[in-house]
């Protein structure tokens, strides 16, 4: 037989890659759904429009759930595996739950999730139904869901999964270290949709660790963009009835909101709103100009750069990261609510051919 040169890919998974800087023990499962190593993808036309030196779109959508969450979620769970919890229970705009779902199954434990009846994408609750998740939808918003799952938590034997509980923002911290590592340093700019604010607050903890540890020279400034309609922490009051396309986003009384404010103000960044109209628009570029299909509340961050842009703010020479945090098949409503035209044809070449107008 003869020996061959096997490349090994240096690990992608987070409990590996960044076990150094995360609360790891040696009871802690080390369990993978391939969660992480997400690639940076450099823009073909937004950039250049911005005069920026360089955009990329950072992939959360390529998650095993199609979404950030499962950076967090991964050391959730494997940490109530730790503490010997049976069962983990969260509230949710329908990405926490679809990645719970998963995590929960492949680690035996049970999953309750708690959604906003009616608001969550399709895609979302179609993973909470295959995971075997118990499903209650809850006849209010996202905010209700969440206070009534606190409570819970500190009634029964179930281990709270939001990001109120530290692990996950921790977990969520090493798309920071990934995007350093990439580029090779941190760039000006970091672009964020923010909703109940966890992955903004962990997104600062990751820049600001890798800077204290000299494994990056800067940090970004962190630019915070939530849907108009749910604008708390920009209105600086909570919002009793958030309203947005941006389903994921719909959130009126953020649990992360001060810390989402300190990473605003010890970056010098800043937290904005911008309307449904931006995030579609957004949302349509990406997938018709970048080849990026997002969900609605992704392309906030996108929007919320182009908005900052036309007010005025200096890009050129200056590096953004946008943070794409889910995926677009998640949201078929939304995609399908694009206007298009369908050609329709018999079952053979002349009639094909002739609804392509090529006859
Ligand atoms: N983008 C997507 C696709 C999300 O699902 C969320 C939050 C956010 C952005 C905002 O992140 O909450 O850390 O500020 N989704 C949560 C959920 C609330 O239940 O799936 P955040």
């Amino acid at each position: 037989m003869t020996s061959r040169a096997v490349r090994k890919p240096s690990t992608r998974f987070i409990l590996e890659r960044y076990g150094d800087l995360l609360p790891i023990t040696d009871r802690t499962p080390m369990v993978s759904l391939g969660e992480g190593g997400t690639p940076l993808v450099r823009s073909r036309s937004i950039e250049r429009e911005l005069g920026l030196k360089a955009l990329y779109f950072k992939l959360e959508s390529m998650n095993p759930t199609g979404s950030f969450k499962d950076r967090g979620m991964v050391l959730a769970i494997a940490k109530a595996v730790e503490d010997r919890a049976e069962a983990v229970i969260c509230a949710s705009t329908g990405n926490t739950s679809a990645s719970a779902a998963a995590y929960a199954v492949r680690h035996g434990l049970k999953a309750y999730v708690i959604v906003p009846d009616g608001q969550i994408a399709m895609g979302k609750l179609a993973q909470a139904i295959v995971h075997g998740a118990t499903i209650v939808q809850l006849a209010g918003s996202f905010d209700d869901a969440l206070n009534v799952v606190r409570e819970i938590a500190t009634r029964h034997p179930v281990a709270l999964v939001n990001s109120v509980n530290q692990h996950r923002i921790e977990g969520q911290k090493t798309g920071a270290f990934e995007i350093v590592d990439d580029l090779g340093d941190a760039p000006e700019i970091l672009c964020i949709p923010v909703g109940n604010a966890g992955n903004i607050t962990a997104y600062w903890r990751g820049f600001s660790e890798y800077y204290r540890l000299e494994r990056a020279g800067q940090r970004p400034q962190m630019w915070g963009f939530q849907a108009a309609g749910a604008a708390p922490i920009v209105n600086g009051a909570p919002v009793e009835h958030p309203e947005t396309v941006a389903s994921a986003i719909r959130i009126g009384n953020p649990a992360s909101w001060q810390q989402a404010v300190e990473a605003r103000d010890d970056s010098g960044g800043r937290i904005r709103a911008v309307t449904d109209e931006e995030i579609l628009e957004a949302y349509r570029r990406l997938a018709a100009e970048e080849a990026v299909f997002c969900e609605p509340a992704s392309a906030a961050s996108v929007a919320g750069l182009i908005r900052q842009h036309r007010e005025g703010a200096d890009l050129s020479g200056k590096t953004a990261v946008c943070i794409i945090t889910g995926n677009g098949l998640k949201d078929p409503d939304t995609a399908l609510g694009i206007a298009a035209t369908i050609h329709r044809a018999e079952s053979d070449l002349a009639s094909v051919e002739r609804a392509l107008g090529w006859v």
